[in-house]
């Protein structure tokens, strides 16, 4: 069935949405972005996500194209109009269409695209038997605080951990591991988990943020700080989070097996608590 996508107010057939060639989300990468699980058929973080695309907008200076209110209702259009139980939201807003000048154009009306992609979330069976990362070099820009659509070096270095048979990159940057291409890293030693901590080197991920929360609320302590790729080969867990794998297990390390293989205690209950309140 082809999906309805949605193109700057109009909900289309995916074949009919269209942007401009001059966009310059097309040209600059010059735009943001939100992905935002459902499962259930409900929005899940939607407010998190939001407050950080308020945040994207305004570091980049770029005006939103509908108010709050129109924003949400597109996502819950866009859920019913797809029938989409469980999968994505993915939104992208960029400076708009205009002739191309490198300096922010006079006239162009920022662009809102959406469309949504169905996906086992819950029942990931990587969650059950654990992914492998490798680690590689972090070649990004200097704000990855901002949710750009700037994702070339993210592409590269996901293909590369591909090729290396791993499911996700772990980038290091002065010896120090930043964050996965598409994820947030966390090792857990002596039962205490440790994820680096909030700055322009990283996103400030929102499956980071209910990650938090939950983690206090049942006495689970995390440390924010930096860690190496050798104390995270010598961690007794680790795992990543985003908002399209939730909290999962990571088994294996550049080759080097993490808390024998296997998913461990701590990552497990992490991600059924988080999977108890998505679901509620
Ligand atoms: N990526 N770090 C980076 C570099 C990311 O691209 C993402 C999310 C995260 C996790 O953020 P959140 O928990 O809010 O999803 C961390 C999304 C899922 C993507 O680009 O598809």
């Amino acid at each position: 069935m082809a999906r309805t996508v949605y193109v700057n107010g109009e909900y289309l057939p995916e074949s009919e949405g269209k942007i401009s060639i001059f966009d310059r989300g097309f040209l600059f990468a010059d735009g943001v972005y939100e992905v935002t699980a459902v499962l259930n058929g409900k929005l899940v973080d939607y407010n998190p996500h939001m407050e950080r695309l308020e945040r994207s907008l305004k570091e980049l200076r770029i005006g939103w194209p509908c108010s709050k209110d129109e924003l949400k209702a597109m996502h819950l259009e866009m859920v019913k109009r797809n029938g989409l139980k469980e999968g994505i939201i993915y939104m992208q807003i960029t400076r708009g269409a205009a002739d191309r000048t490198f300096n922010f154009p006079k006239d162009a009306k920022p662009t809102l695209i959406a469309f949504t992609q169905s996906m086992v979330l819950a029942e990931n069976p990587n969650a059950v038997t654990g992914v492998k990362v490798v680690t590689i070099p972090d070649i990004r820009w200097a704000r990855r605080d901002i949710k750009s659509v700037m994702l070339l070096a993210p592409v590269l270095g996901k293909q590369e951990a591909y090729e290396r048979g791993a499911n996700e990159g772990w980038m290091v940057e002065n010896g120090f591991v930043t964050e996965g291409t598409s994820s947030n890293a966390y090792i857990v030693k002596d039962g205490k988990v440790i994820t680096r901590e909030l700055s322009n080197s990283i996103l400030a991920g929102c499956t980071r943020r209910s990650l938090f929360r939950l983690a206090q609320e049942h006495g689970i302590v995390i440390e924010e700080r930096a860690f190496t790729p050798e104390e995270a080969y010598a961690a007794d867990e680790a795992f990543l989070t985003s908002a399209s794998q939730f909290v999962m297990p990571i088994v294996e390390i550049d080759g080097k097996r993490i808390g024998g293989g296997q998913p461990g205690p701590v990552v497990r209950k992490l991600r059924e608590l988080f999977l108890t309140e998505a679901r509620r």
